[in-house]
């Protein structure tokens, strides 16, 4: 019988792993720690943190729920749940605390060892806090408003290594659209970071300097994919469709 705590509650595809292997393979991507905003109950997260050797960092609103406006994941407060107790209440109300669950079930190589919590609102940050050109992957998955969107965009941009990816989630994402918005704000008003691939929906960024290898390097993922165009950026998009709607 599977009970609650063999399921991580949470939003990850085989795509995503997938692509996410690809780029890891990349010898660019050898060094660097990663960091997420927005883990959740760590589903993402502990996949990205097989990945690296170094420390990694975890952004969340986690207790902080009721700065939560997009209402996107995150755990109900315990004023919400009244009637549990004990160990169910922490479970159903306690995010960094299922965070931590996941990892030391299911983080192999660290145990979380190697992972700094940090719990704030994201909007509130600056690059330093993160720290600057720290972190091969960066995935952006907190507030899905545009403002939110806009800013952890504009945050990452100098804490990304100069080779490293940033990932950003629910790109054309119907129950989200405001993170597109979000992303194409981000662009008009000057970010840096520019689109390389799209596969399933999230949306991979990276600097400009470094575009045209992840577009050589593309070539050889041998799956079925178009060439498209992102605010004037050749971009490779991942034909998922097939695969998912066998
Ligand atoms: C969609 S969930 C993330 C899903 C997760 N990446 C996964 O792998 O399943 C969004 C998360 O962002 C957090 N969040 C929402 N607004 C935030 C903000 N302003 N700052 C930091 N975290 C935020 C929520 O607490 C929630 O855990």
């Amino acid at each position: 019988m599977i009970c609650e705590e063999d399921v991580i509650d949470g939003w990850v595809s085989p795509h995503d792993l997938r692509f996410l292997d690809f780029i890891n393979s990349i010898p660019m991507n050898n060094e660097g720690g990663v960091c997420e905003i927005g883990v959740h109950c760590g589903k993402y997260f502990t996949p990205l943190n097989q990945l690296t050797n170094e420390k990694s960092l975890a952004v969340d609103l986690f207790l902080n729920q009721e700065c939560n406006v997009s209402l996107s994941g995150g755990l109900r407060t315990s004023n919400k749940l009244p009637h549990l107790s004990g160990y169910r209440k922490k479970w159903f109300t306690d995010l960094r605390f299922r965070f931590n669950h996941t990892l030391e079930k299911y983080d192999d190589k660290h145990k979380g060892e190697n992972v700094e919590l940090l719990e704030a609102d994201s909007m509130t940050l600056v690059p330093q806090d993160l720290g600057i050109r720290r972190f091969k992957f960066i995935s952006v998955d907190g507030g899905h408003n545009v403002e939110h969107v806009q800013s952890d965009l504009k945050l990452v941009e100098r804490c990304i290594k100069p080779e490293g990816v940033v990932i950003l989630d629910d790109w054309f994402n119907f129950r989200f659209q405001s993170v597109t918005e979000g992303y194409y704000r981000y662009k008009s008003q000057g970010g840096s970071l520019v689109p390389f691939a799209h596969v399933h929906n999230k949306l991979y960024l990276c600097n400009y300097s470094v575009h045209h290898m992840y577009i050589k390097y593309l070539e050889n993922l041998k799956v079925k994919k178009i060439s498209s165009e992102i605010s004037g950026y050749e971009v490779v998009v991942v034909d998922t469709y097939e695969e998912t709607n066998k």
